[in-house]
């Protein structure tokens, strides 16, 4: 098995069960030629990002890493209207072009994206909503920095929610994290960590 046949695996899943989508190939067609990296989740990982959020019901989502918007529409589009995607990306370019895709996308009213790094804005993720606020994270950004995010991730995130990690296996160079999900495709080998957020026993809850 090597990365040509999962990337045609990839190519025939995206066909067969998503279909075309007008607005996300418009997306990867302006990402690229902004000159972005195509570093964005593939279409399947993309899919199962919208499937999570949908699963556990979000009405709020934190991602750490923009790049052109790609994963934040996917996201947008499990919320309801009245939904909120908060985005942190660094780079101001890349914060441009997602606001861009994000517009063309139709979810300006509930995605947001701010720029500066991330751990920088994330404390005033906390004043401005709250712990437990968000009901899903998805961290995507500098590998360096995935343990303080996930720290601050988990502060966000209430229970029952869940934070979802990319690139924790890079072609099995595991990292820090444990992959809770090993991922092949048109992305290489690689893999999600997927942590739910614990709700504390009833015996752990004070009286
Ligand atoms: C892999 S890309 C994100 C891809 C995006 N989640 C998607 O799938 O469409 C990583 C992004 O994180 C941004 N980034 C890197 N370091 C960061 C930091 N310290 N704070 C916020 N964003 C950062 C990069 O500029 C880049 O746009």
């Amino acid at each position: 098995m090597d990365n040509q046949l999962w990337e045609k695996v990839d190519d025939y899943l995206e066909t067969a069960l998503d279909g075309r989508d007008d607005v996300l190939s418009e997306v990867l067609f302006s990402s690229r030629e902004a000159g972005l990296p195509a570093i964005q989740v593939s279409a399947m990982q993309g899919k199962f990002l919208h499937v999570l959020a949908r699963l556990i019901g979000a009405r709020r989502v934190l991602e750490i890493g923009a790049l052109g918007g790609y994963s934040a529409i996917w996201l947008g589009r499990a919320l309801p209207p009245e939904g909120k995607l908060v985005s942190l990306e660094v780079d101001a370019r890349h914060a441009e072009v997602a606001r861009a895709n994000i517009d063309r996308a139709g979810l300006s009213a509930l995605a947001e994206v701010r720029v500066g790094p991330a751990l920088a804005a994330l404390p005033g993720l906390v004043e401005e909503f709250g712990e437990g606020s968000f009901d899903l994270s998805f961290i995507d950004a500098d590998k360096r920095n995935n343990p303080a995010y996930f720290r601050w991730a988990l502060r966000l995130t209430r229970p029952g929610g869940a934070i979802v990690v990319d690139n924790v296996v890079r072609q099995g160079r595991v990292a820090d994290t444990a992959a809770a999900l090993q991922t092949v495709g048109s992305k290489g080998y690689d893999g999600f960590a997927i942590a739910f957020v614990g709700i504390p026993q009833p015996s752990e809850v004070a009286s």
